[in-house]
């Protein structure tokens, strides 16, 4: 008998492996399939989780990381020009080359899942349960990416031009795989790529670049830059020769952008203000799981984050349900990265001026039904709190807060339920559990997110499978959704169809 393949992970054993051979040009690439995420039950595994988070807390570890270099208002005509010739170069190269570079990006982002986990845990406090998805789905951007990229050249490479020159501008939540996931894209159709980190986490965006420079993306064809203090920003958003702007964050920086520039192509994944409506069918122990997760997951600053539980009826007024709820997320572990047994980890930052008010205010009719408590000096660490009596219209109800923060509602039947749920002007994720086909048919017809779930959480999209984008205020000019299949026809321009005869 020949052996069996054996599918066991041992992450530290892959990184060290042999690096495979790069792809051959041939146009042909392996079925795509989703990376899986580390098993975190292998003992190998824990070792590997454990060395990478204690390399990230030595003194002048994250110091010692790439960061891009600062930009100048002055530079930027220099800069958009260099990532202009790049693109003509970029664009004239066989889709299959691109495709293939990008597939050998996947293959380093996978054996340096490690240094990717260290590097979100130092610089975002993310722990390895949040991290190390996160860079799975990096993985298959790439990979997704690539496929579309050759079927797209093959159907259409006639009639489709792509952009010459995207700015990417990510979020610092998810500080791996949005910033992989806009750059891909772009790459992957021809475009050059201005990549401009959030704040807070350069360091995590320079290390997806340089797996795409390892793996032979032109260095001037995917910039990383960090505008100064000035108008460096605004410059380079302005600037006639920058195609697109690919902006995931505030619904509030997309307008700012726009406002900078009246003809600005923008793909803009934005804000949210997510509910999980809980009618009295539903599984309940199933339904507090999955709200727990979806609210106080990477501390709740998730665009996707379940901020409200709508509770329908009788699941609201019962005692059971409540206590239920408060023993789930009581018992969720607080901490640092450096705690393994941590899910509910540090904000990035300290809470903002509306999550202050989240987490340390109650609105007329509210009360805590478990008060958040600040766990240390830093203001970073928050227990899970949950307030009840979020009313129809207030602050808690239409605010994105983004932290971890759930508001209970009550509503008499579910009509009810999804006025208060499409009440917003967000419209990005929106779940539902309940047990009767009748109350999911009725909600799927009616409910206007982009992303809905029945019976399961509602943060985690997976690429391919859920493709991820809003509607309402929670996109700008997408019409399309990120890791799905027309994602990559956005990001350039079409001929008309030839008249027929
Ligand atoms: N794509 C991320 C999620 O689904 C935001 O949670």
């Amino acid at each position: 008998q020949p052996p069996l393949p054996n599918h066991r992970q041992d992450r530290a054993a892959e990184e060290s492996a042999a690096e495979r051979p790069s792809l051959p040009f041939s146009g042909t690439l392996p079925s795509f399939t989703n990376e899986p995420d580390t098993d975190p039950s292998l003992y190998a595994n824990q070792a590997w989780a454990r060395a990478a988070i204690a390399r990230s807390a030595a003194p002048g570890w994250l110091d010692a990381q790439s960061v891009p270099p600062t930009l100048a208002a002055s530079d930027v005509d220099d800069l958009v020009g260099r990532a202009r010739t790049a693109a003509v170069a970029w664009s004239a190269r066989p889709a299959a080359e691109r495709a293939a570079i990008l597939y050998r990006a996947a293959d380093l982002l996978s054996r340096r899942r490690g240094h990717l986990v260290s590097i979100a845990a130092a610089e975002a406090g993310k722990s390895v349960a949040q991290s190390d998805p996160e860079i799975s789905e990096a993985i298959d951007f790439a990979r997704y990416y690539a496929h579309r990229a050759l079927e797209l050249d093959r159907i259409d490479g006639a009639r489709f031009t792509p952009d010459r020159v995207i700015v990417v501008t990510p979020p610092w939540n998810f500080p791996l795989a949005i910033p992989a996931g806009g750059t891909f894209a772009a790459l992957a159709v021809g475009a050059a790529v201005i990549h401009k980190p959030a704040a807070p986490t350069p360091r995590c965006s320079m290390a997806v670049l340089e797996a795409l420079w390892d793996a032979g993306v032109p260095r001037e064809a995917c910039l990383g830059v960090f505008p100064d203090e000035g108008d460096a920003g605004r410059a380079l958003i302005s600037h006639p020769d920058v195609d697109r702007v690919i902006l995931t964050g505030a619904s509030d920086t997309a307008a700012l952008f726009a406002s900078w520039r009246t003809d600005l192509r923008i793909n803009a994944e934005t804000s949210g203000k997510n509910a999980m409506i809980v009618t009295p069918s539903a599984d309940r122990d199933l339904a507090i799981a999955d709200l727990v997760h979806s609210a106080f997951g990477h501390a709740g600053q998730k665009c996707s984050a379940a901020s409200l539980g709508i509770l329908v009826g009788s699941t609201y007024s019962s005692t059971r349900f409540r206590r239920q709820l408060i023993d789930a997320a009581s018992s969720m572990v607080v901490g640092w990265p450096t705690d393994l047994a941590a899910t509910v980890g540090p904000l990035t930052e300290p809470p903002s001026e509306k999550l202050r008010r989240a987490l340390t205010t109650l609105e007329p009719g509210e009360s805590w039904l478990l008060k958040p408590r600040m766990l240390d000096d830093s203001g970073r660490l928050w227990s899970p709190g949950i307030k009840d009596g979020v009313a129809p219209g207030s602050f808690f109800h239409l605010t994105e807060c983004f932290g971890p923060v759930l508001g209970l509602m009550r509503a008499d039947d579910l009509t009810e339920a999804l006025a208060l749920q499409n009440a917003t002007d967000f419209g990005l994720t929106a779940g539902l559990h309940s047990l009767d086909t009748a109350e999911v048919r009725t909600w799927l017809a009616e409910v206007n997110a982009g992303n809905v779930y029945v019976n399961r959480g509602i943060t985690g999209a997976i690429v391919r499978r859920q493709s991820f984008g809003g509607w309402k205020r929670s996109s700008v000019g997408l019409g399309s959704k990120a890791g799905g299949p027309n994602y990559l026809m956005l990001l350039g321009s079409w001929a008309d169809a030839p008249a027929s005869e």
